[in-house]
This record gives structure tokens, C-alpha cells and sequence, in this order.
């Protein structure tokens, strides 16, 4: 399998990773053939780019960090939790409980957990997924931290929760693309707003109920609503301020606005002391496979090759599947180099499909 943008997917392509759809359904299953009507449909929902699979280039297989099963479930508890808060401002503790755990059972049974799939999401789902992608990228740090479970499943639903209070704002000024220093201030509020909601809500710990104040935050204090800064900041807040801000910049896909790892890790980096803490930044980035599975690299000899398989002690250096040679011919069969045990190679750049 490999990662193509949309713009570049034709007819006859057969998907080799579910596409969910609005409402977490799966829109598109695995081994469906794509055709013009699905091109269409994908991107009116803004999905920006496709695991393909690819015979020339032999099969991949990479697991998630999470099911498709659980990943579904803990997407439809937040849409739940979303729609009863905007009509009723409360919403049951128990779905959301029930959810974190199996999210959290999962991921504490699979061992050397790297995060190393690109993300496939609609512009539709945006929101829900974002804060299960978040919450899933809070946990794995956690585990790194050495969290025990109960301090795991009460990360996690201040990471699920963390956005609550932007529900209690006018639905107009979300949709808004620019907005007034007035307008600015009212989405400023969706912190203290989370925070009410949650503080009230019997089941939900105060630690949980930080992460949604404290999000916002920043390490050296030039963040919202108090300008707290460093140590102040809860721990949980702290984690969740860089999976958060991670999640938002990939979000988009390739092709879209949205940016690779790398990028997205350096990015952080820049703001490592500043916005965010340095040592959970650390922890944060060993859990992140630079090169995803699935994308086309350039190595130093100048062959051309897939991304296979991370290595979660060398996140710079995955298992690649070189398939074409230095003299652009393609290589029947390919074969596999693990860069992690051959120090000569190195990966020199990510392909986009146009330089293929
Ligand atoms: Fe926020």
C-alpha cells in the first residue's frame, strides 16, 4: 500500500485502508475499487489523500496503534457527548468512561506502540476526530511517561473532553474564517467554559477537568486563561498541548494544508521551552515515526523507495522497500533494507507523487 493524494487517484484503485465518513461510519472499506463517483464524493468531504494498494510494489502491511473498531467507538461517544452538551449541557459520563477504557486496554497491550500512518480524515469529522486522535496521542506519551493505567484513563478523558467548552459558543462564530479581537475573545472563554461543564460532572476527576482549563496554557507563560507557566501548568495540560497542536497541523493530510511529521516535528521543536514543555516534547516525539508508512522517499543512493515499517528506537531510519533504481528503472522484484542496521543509507528526501 501506499499514500496517494486524491487529486492523483484514479479509477480502478482499490483501497487498502478504510476511509470513515461522517458520523464515524466506514465510507469506503478495504478492498474497495475506487471509481469517478467515489473521487467526487471524497472530495466534497475533504479527504485529502488515499492508502492505495500497489502489486508492483508488493504488499505492506502496518496495523494502527488502535483498531478500527475502537477508533469508531470512542468517535461515536464524542459525537454524543457533543450533541447533548449543545442541547442539554450535560452528557453521560459512562459512554465516555467506557470508551476511554477500551481505548486505553488497547494500546496497553500493543508493545513498541509508534504512531506511523498517515491520517486519512474528512473535513466533516474534523472535530470528533481530532480529539480522538489527540486523546490517542496523549495516552502513548503517557505510557512513555511510565502512567499507570489510572492515571492513563484520567488523561484521557481530560484529552477526549479537552475542547468541550468551544460547543458552548455560537455556532456561527466557528464557522467564521476571520475573526474580530472581539470575536477572539469569546473563543479565548472555551477553556473556563470546559472546565464549568466538567468540574460539575460527577465521575470526571478534577485532574481531567485541568486539561480542558489548561490547554491553552503555554511553558513560558504566554498562554491562556491565567499565563500560567511551567510546572504550573498540570502535567496532563502539558501533554496535551503538544499532541493537540500536533494533531491539528497533520490533520489535513498530504496534499491538503496539512503537513508530514517531520515538518510537523519541527515545527514544535521550534516552540520546545516556549510553548511547550521540553521533556514532554521529547517523550512526545520518540512516539512519532518521522517517515509514515506508505510514503515514497528518495535514499542517498539515489534509488527510490517505500516507507515499510517504523523503528520505534530510530524514528529517523524505518524499513524501506526500495523499487526502483538510481537509473530510474523499476526493480521486479523490490527489495527490503532496514535502515535502522545499514548505517550507509539515509533517507534524502520525501517524494510527492509529482516527482515519481
Ligand atoms: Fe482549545
Amino acid at each position: 500500500m501506499r499514500v496517494i493524494p486524491l487529486e492523483k487517484v484514479k479509477p480502478g484503485m482499490v483501497i487498502e485502508r478504510p476511509v470513515i465518513g461522517l458520523g464515524g461510519k466506514v465510507l469506503l472499506s478495504r478492498g474497495v475499487k475506487i471509481d469517478e463517483r467515489y473521487i467526487k464524493r471524497l472530495k466534497e468531504i475533504g479527504i485529502s489523500a488515499l492508502y492505495i494498494r500497489d502489486d508492483n510494489i508488493g504488499k505492506v502491511e502496518y496495523d494502527d496503534v488502535v483498531s478500527e473498531r475502537t477508533r469508531l467507538e470512542v468517535i461515536n461517544v464524542t459525537r454524543d457527548v457533543m450533541n447533548n452538551i449543545r442541547l442539554t449541557s450535560d452528557f453521560d459520563i459512562k459512554g465516555v468512561n467506557k470508551a476511554v477504557d477500551d481505548l486505553v486496554s488497547e494500546l496497553l497491550i500493543s508493545k513498541d506502540l509508534v504512531v506511523a500512518l498517515v491520517d486519512m480524515r474528512s473535513a466533516n469529522e474534523k472535530g470528533f476526530v481530532h480529539a480522538v486522535n489527540t486523546t490517542v496521542l496523549s495516552v502513548i506519551t503517557g505510557m512513555a511517561l511510565g502512567y499507570n493505567r489510572d492515571r492513563l484513563l484520567q488523561l484521557a478523558c481530560g484529552a477526549l473532553l479537552h475542547d468541550i467548552g468551544i460547543i458552548m459558543l455560537p455556532p456561527e462564530l466557528l464557522r467564521k474564517l476571520s475573526l474580530s479581537p472581539e470575536e477572539n475573545k469569546q473563543i479565548m472563554k472555551h477553556p473556563e467554559l470546559g472546565f464549568e461543564i466538567l468540574r460539575k460532572k460527577e465521575g470526571v476527576s478534577l485532574l481531567s477537568a485541568h486539561v480542558a482549563l489548561q490547554h491553552h496554557e503555554k511553558y513560558d507563560g504566554s498562554g491562556y486563561p491565567r499565563g500560567l507557566s511551567g510546572k504550573e501548568i498540570s502535567e496532563f495540560a502539558r501533554i496535551v498541548s503538544v499532541t493537540a497542536i500536533y494533531d491539528n497541523m497533520v490533520g489535513v493530510g498530504i496534499g491538503g494544508d496539512g503537513v508530514l511529521p517531520h515538518q510537523a516535528i519541527e515545527r514544535l521543536t521550534a516552540y520546545s521551552g516556549k510553548w511547550f514543555d521540553p521533556d514532554i516534547l521529547q517523550v512526545f516525539v520518540r512516539s512519532i515515526a518521522i517517515f509514515p508508512v506508505g510514503i515514497t522517499v528518495l535514499l542517498n543512493t539515489g534509488e527510490t523507495a517505500l516507507v515499510t515499517n517504523a523503528n520505534k528506537k530510530f524514528p529517523s531510519r524505518p524499513v524501506v522497500r526500495v523499487f526502483r533504481n538510481r537509473a530510474g528503472v523499476n526493480l521486479n522484484p523490490p527489495f527490503e533494507i532496514d535502515l535502522a542496521r545499514n548505517p550507509e543509507y539515509f533517507i534524502q528526501k520525501i517524494l510527492k507523487d509529482d516527482d515519481l
